[in-house]
């Protein structure tokens, strides 16, 4: 990769100039992700994080329970968009090795008092649906899909996120398809629908002012998206939180507990119609990349590529890769973060050790999720990152391997 290039983290589908201003898609956004998905009804919101604000919401009018479980290592926005609601998080640990919730321990935290139990489908990874729901299922609690980061995975022949109760989907920037910050919502249940349409009705109205900024911004996205400029909007801030060792920064997860929440515009809608006919043979592109890198990585003797349970299918935007150890997983970093060739970390944290989340988590035992934030480092997927790239990142993989001491 030459030095101006950067690869970008996450293999996002790149916006045309005539997404922008060419003629009408046939279908409208919504319509098309129903039919995609193969559900009838989706609902689109200003991002993932407002779309389980309004599943939230939706679910604590239905009923009065008020504990909501989520997992140990996740998006931060998530443990912030169950406090902005009034309800109280409960942080389960995952499996060892896996960003899963282990068993034994959801099976413990979730009872009576239980709304609903977030099943996470990360980086593209799919969910053990099926030992989620039998928990759910005992204790009458609602699943909420968190999709945010798979959307057109497949679990069992239907789409990760259209499984549970409810499901949503994230389209920000990097994701995807993206309108710059968006969000699907989607439910099984047409009475929960009429709800979570009434309440969406209800607490998303149109902003102007944030309609304007987030048109500009896709717009600043579609032109910026490409190797040549990614260096100068991702590397470089990237770089540069990196030497003032400023982690959380770095991976874009410093949050606020402010959420926006408002409508989408037509604009918006009317480039991610566009854009969101290529997407199915993009995913499926990079399936197909993705397979002989998968196994390329795992002949590396000692790492683990993070895959999906049994009869399920995920996208590929990037590789979740365990290291043996924290040590390696560090000096991997050193020799391969600021190269340019999209290898990152995802969340920094186990959620409650990110610092503005720690006071209202409290003290969790999270022991794997921690474990798993130390070990894990991702690698894109991007059909921008070349095969001898590719080849130089599990050159040093395997070089870090030797030097310390684990293969
Ligand atoms: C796992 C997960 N859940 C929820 C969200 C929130 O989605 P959004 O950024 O669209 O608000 C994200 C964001 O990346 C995420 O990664």
């Amino acid at each position: 990769m030459p030095e101006w290039m950067e690869v970008p983290p996450t293999a996002g589908l790149p916006l045309f100039w005539r997404d922008f201003i060419g003629r009408a898609a046939s279908v409208p956004l919504e319509e098309f992700l129903a039919r995609w998905l193969g559900v009838p009804w989706v609902r689109l919101e200003c991002s993932g994080t407002s779309a389980l604000v309004i599943a939230l919401t939706t679910l604590a009018r239905i009923s009065t329970r008020r504990k909501v479980i989520l997992p140990g290592y996740t998006c931060p926005l998530v443990a912030l968009a169950v406090l902005h609601c009034g309800l109280v998080p409960v942080v389960c640990d995952v499996a060892p090795g896996t960003f899963d919730y282990c068993p034994a321990t959801l099976n413990r935290l979730c009872d009576r008092d239980t709304l609903a139990v977030i099943a996470t489908h990360l980086g593209g990874r799919v969910a053990d649906l099926a030992t989620i729901s039998a928990v759910t299922q005992r204790q009458g609690a609602f699943v909420i899909e968190d999709a945010a980061q798979s959307l057109g995975a497949q679990w069992k022949g239907q789409r990760a996120g259209t499984v549970g109760d409810i499901g949503f989907f994230s389209l920000a920037a990097g994701k995807g398809l993206t309108l710059y910050e968006g969000g699907v919502l989607v439910a099984r249940d047409p009475e929960v629908r009429r709800a979570l349409q009434a309440t969406s009705e209800r607490i998303a109205p149109y902003r102007l002012l944030w309609e304007l900024r987030r048109s500009f911004e896709l717009i600043a996205y579609g032109i910026s998206y490409r190797p040549s400029l990614l260096r100068l909007v991702y590397g470089m801030p990237l770089r540069s939180a990196l030497r003032k060792g400023r982690l959380v920064a770095a991976v874009g997860d410093e949050f606020s507990a402010a959420i926006p929440i408002h409508r989408v515009g037509a604009f918006r809608r009317a480039v991610g119609a566009r854009a969101a006919v290529r997407l199915p043979a993009f995913i499926e592109d990079l399936s197909i990349q993705a397979d002989p890198r998968k196994k390329m990585l795992e002949s590396i003797e000692g790492i683990t590529v993070i895959g999906d349970p049994e009869g399920s299918q995920g996208t590929w935007p990037f590789f979740m890769v365990l290291m043996p150890s924290a040590r390696a997983r560090d000096l991997a970093l050193d020799r391969l973060w600021r190269a340019g060739l999209g290898v990152t970390r995802l969340f920094i944290h186990a959620l409650p050790d990110y610092q503005y989340l720690s006071r209202q988590l409290g003290d969790c035992e999270v022991n794997n999720a921690r474990d798993f934030a130390a070990r894990m480092l991702t690698i894109s997927n991007s059909s921008w990152l070349r095969e001898r790239d590719f080849e130089r990142i599990c050159a040093e993989l395997t070089g870090v391997l030797r030097d310390s001491g684990q293969h």
